[in-house]
């Protein structure tokens, strides 16, 4: 599927202005595009003026990401999110860590946000995810409205729903 291009959520000129509009920032801000694919939605987060790291298992879809392009501000790193901090990310480095399609996928979404916001996100960094969603439990891929409140419970939230699909950007509580 990679290798065919096959990317399964457009990204839309309004996601993209829910995005820009949702966070802040300055130039030479930090991403990850956490489960990143074919690299589409890290390439986007160039063109924002971010420092990329697009992060996934999956080899193959990482070369096609290459392929496109990479450089000092746009790498790809191959790591399973299961498996904790990649140790060449900067802890509390992070200004916007992304997750497009991915947490539905994790093992254990709750902790690995936690994680995210305990280890990863600088002062002020925030998180966008996307997650499809379902009415029944058990959709591969998906996350119901209740496990979604559960995964937001405890940030800043701001969402919009469109077509069956949860954009979410999270902040932490200040404590
Ligand atoms: C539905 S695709 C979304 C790709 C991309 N974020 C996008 O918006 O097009 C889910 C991606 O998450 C990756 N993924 C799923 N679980 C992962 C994990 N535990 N560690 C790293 N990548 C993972 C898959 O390899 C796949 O590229």
């Amino acid at each position: 599927m990679a290798r065919l291009g096959y990317a399964p959520y457009d990204i839309s000129a309004a996601e993209m202005r829910f995005v820009v509009g949702a966070t802040t920032g300055r130039y030479g801000r930090v991403a990850v595009d956490a489960g990143c694919g074919l690299g589409g939605f890290s390439r986007r987060l160039r063109r924002l003026g971010y420092h990329v790291t697009g992060i996934d298992y999956s080899e193959c879809s990482l070369e096609v990401a290459r392929a496109v392009g990479h450089g000092p501000q746009l790498r790809y790193l191959c790591a399973d999110l299961d498996d904790g901090v990649p140790p060449s990310l900067p802890q509390h480095g992070v200004d916007l860590v992304v997750a497009r399609t991915v947490v539905p996928f994790l093992a254990k979404p709750v902790e690995w946000l936690h994680e995210v916001r305990d280890w990863w996100l600088a002062p002020g960094g925030q998180v966008y995810l996307v997650v499809p969603i379902s009415q029944q439990p058990f959709q591969t891929g998906h996350l119901t409205p209740t496990e979604i409140d559960v995964l937001c419970s405890g940030w800043q939230v701001k969402r919009r729903d469109v077509d069956g699909v949860a954009w979410i950007s999270l902040r932490p509580n200040t404590p």
